[in-house]
């Protein structure tokens, strides 16, 4: 099993990663959790894969377990959801001496830990994710959120989970889409951080090949996660390097509402073009964006911005809360595994825009 400690301000928790680790979830939950009530969150198509098998495992460990299961998707993201899920929770009289159990992706992570931060003002919680991106990114570091109608996640809270248990195994049940989109994050941290990992994920011949070593890879990505959300837990420093491929990619999904590009594909765009802007700056080493583009082309990612109005992706960036006056700060990778914040003219960026966008 790997281990990861992240310290946050309102304590540590541990992060376990180990193949199979869903069929000893109740024993493992044992040892940190002298409850006996357990609500387990999740969605239609996780419930199917691994419902009954994570509810076995409780009961076989003694505890009592209710289950509350959402539609499939990022609508569930949604405060009707939310109620409904604070409703089962009433029903199942769940106090706050009891835990929930976030078993999911990116989604249910999200929704069921904002449902745990506020419900009775704040109800234990664990995240056991299970896509690629749940794995590598959104259980760790402690944001829970909903959508509004108006956007994402804009009603949320930091909300640090008791523990985070990873089982890479319950990727084999991932479809490619999401894999591939797991995999826009797992490039953005071997290029903002780790030149090795990134080596690495250019050598795998095919996915059986990159499956087979997924374990470590996780285990690589949240200890880079860790690492600077140790630093900056609230997001105001260098928490911005996660946000690499970030503001151009935001921009992508938010232009075509949320439909055409997934968030991985969005972000994969927008770390190609804001590595070539780097270049063209002269910020960062000539040859990295074909580095980039090689790996995106790898793992089936788009590279190349879509047609899209140039004014739109502007004004959209020019809102993102990274902005400053007149100049943006901007997370611009120096070579592969080296990233920094750096404050950029804006009319700069506008006209590296017009020059690229078809
Ligand atoms: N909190 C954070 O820091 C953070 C970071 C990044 C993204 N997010 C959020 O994450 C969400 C996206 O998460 P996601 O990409 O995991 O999407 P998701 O949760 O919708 O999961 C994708 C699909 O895969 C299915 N699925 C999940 N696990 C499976 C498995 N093991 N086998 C088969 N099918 C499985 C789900 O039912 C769903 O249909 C967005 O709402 C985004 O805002 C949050």
């Amino acid at each position: 099993m790997h281990n990861i400690e992240v310290k946050a301000s309102s304590g540590s928790y541990p992060i376990y990663i180990k193949n199979g680790l869903l069929g000893e979830i109740g024993v493992e939950i044992k040892k940190i959790y002298k409850g006996s009530r357990i609500a387990v969150v999740t969605d239609s198509n996780v419930d199917e894969f691994y419902g009954q098998k994570t509810i076995n495992s409780l009961k076989e460990s003694g505890f009592e377990t209710f289950k509350i299961v959402v539609k499939a998707g990022e609508e569930s993201k949604s405060f009707k959801t939310l109620l409904e899920v604070y409703d089962k929770l009433l029903d199942f009289k769940i106090n706050r001496g009891d835990i929930i159990i976030a078993l999911g992706g990116g989604v249910v992570g999200d929704m069921a830990g904002f449902a745990a931060s506020t419900f009775l003002r704040g109800i234990s919680l664990i995240q056991i994710p299970t896509t690629l991106l749940a794995q590598v990114d959104s259980s760790v570091g402690g944001k829970v959120a909903v959508d509004l109608p108006r956007g994402k996640n804009l009603v949320g809270s930091f909300y640090m989970p008791k523990a985070v248990f990873i089982d890479p195994l319950l990727l084999r049940t991932l479809n490619d889409k999401y894999l591939n989109d797991g995999m826009g994050e797992v490039i953005k941290y071997g290029a903002i951080k780790d030149s090795e990992l990134f080596n690495t994920l250019m050598k795998y011949e095919n996915k059986e090949a990159l499956l087979s070593q997924i374990d470590k890879i996780i285990f690589t990505c949240c200890s880079i996660k860790a690492n600077i959300v140790e630093l900056d837990e609230k997001d105001t420093g260098e928490r911005m390097l996660l946000n690499y491929g970030h503001t151009i990619g935001h921009a992508i999904e938010q232009f075509f509402n949320f439909t055409k590009y997934s968030h991985g594909e969005a972000v994969a765009m927008g770390m190609y073009s804001i590595t070539k802007l780097g270049e063209e700056l002269g910020l960062t080493k000539i040859g990295t964006s074909i580095a980039i583009k090689d790996i995106l082309i790898k793992y089936n990612l788009p590279w190349e911005l879509p047609e899209i109005r140039t004014q739109a992706i502007i004004e959209t960036i020019s809102h993102d809360k990274k902005n400053i006056g007149g100049s943006m700060n901007l997370i611009l990778i120096e070579s592969i595994g080296n990233s920094f914040i750096e404050k950029i003219d804006k009319t700069k960026i506008e006209n590296y825009l017009h020059k690229i966008i078809k």
